[in-house]
């Protein structure tokens, strides 16, 4: 078995960077092998733009899509990019470890997710969904929040940090991952005062230590649910007797 970790954060003394170690170590101890990526480390370049394209399909106009699936198909793509694509493609387990900022993910990782899920070897009309090429493959993201968790709860002042995850779960699952339900650590604060730290710290040990123990589980992590292409009208539109799994994509109300 292989593993993938992506850390996404500047600062190598951080929880994440903890929480990304950790993992690590204990997917090493059950035999899982484990490739670690810090992508502020090797300073990943997350814009995805006409640079990274020197050969161009078109010379007038940038389009990424197509200028991804061209590049991909003469072995033109970016050192980088070719190398996260053969850890992606050689993975069981992909881990992309991130505090959440600005509700959603750091952008490193947003532009992680356009440079390296190349349109053509990764995704195409045919392929994605249940057909994707990930399929059989999981995916965990795993975050820290700096609210509480009352208040990232679903009728949190923060907003449900869920489903502020669930179009980056959808990413992974429109390339064929099946996503596990996400790891969340709430809290995660500094600055806080001096008699405060030792409670915040213990709370943050036991967190990861929660984590490690479910980690070795991993296989059997429960996975979140999403529609099949055969749910859609036309490939569409949700049908009316198909499950809603999620506000991002449900039934319209009638009357
Ligand atoms: C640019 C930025 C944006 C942030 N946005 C949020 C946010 O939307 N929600 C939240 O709960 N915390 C937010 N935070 C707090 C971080 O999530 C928190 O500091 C982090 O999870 C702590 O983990 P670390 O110690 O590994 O950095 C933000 C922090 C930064 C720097």
């Amino acid at each position: 078995m292989r593993a993938l970790i992506l850390l996404a954060h500047p600062e190598p003394r951080s929880f994440n960077a903890h929480l990304a170690a950790q993992a690590a170590e204990q997917l090493r101890r059950d035999g899982v092998q484990v490739e670690a990526i810090d992508l502020y480390a090797e300073g990943f370049d997350p814009l995805e733009a006409a640079y990274h394209h020197p050969q161009r399909l078109q010379r007038e106009r940038f389009d990424a899509q197509r200028e991804q699936r061209h590049s991909a198909e003469h072995d033109l793509l970016p050192t980088d990019v070719r190398r996260h694509l053969q850890l992606l493609q050689a993975t069981d387990l992909l881990i992309l470890q991130f505090p959440l900022w600005w509700f959603a993910a750091p952008a490193i990782l947003k532009g992680w997710l356009d440079r390296v899920l190349v349109y053509g070897p990764m995704y195409n009309s045919r392929q994605r969904h249940e057909h994707g090429v990930m399929r059989g493959k999981r995916a965990l993201l795993s975050i820290t929040t700096g609210s509480s968790a009352r208040a990232c709860a679903v009728d949190g002042r923060e907003g449900d940090t869920r489903l502020l995850l669930w179009p980056l779960m959808y990413s992974l699952r429109y390339v064929g991952f099946d996503v596990m339900e996400p790891h969340v650590v709430h809290g995660v604060r500094s600055g806080l005062a001096p008699e405060r730290v030792q409670a915040h710290d213990e709370a943050l040990a036991a967190a990861a230590d929660c984590y490690c123990e479910r980690l070795a589980q991993w296989p059997q992590w429960p996975t979140v649910p999403f529609n099949d292409s055969g749910d859609f009208e036309d490939g569409v539109v949700l049908r009316a007797e198909a499950t809603a799994y999620s506000p991002f994509i449900r039934h319209r109300h009638t009357g």
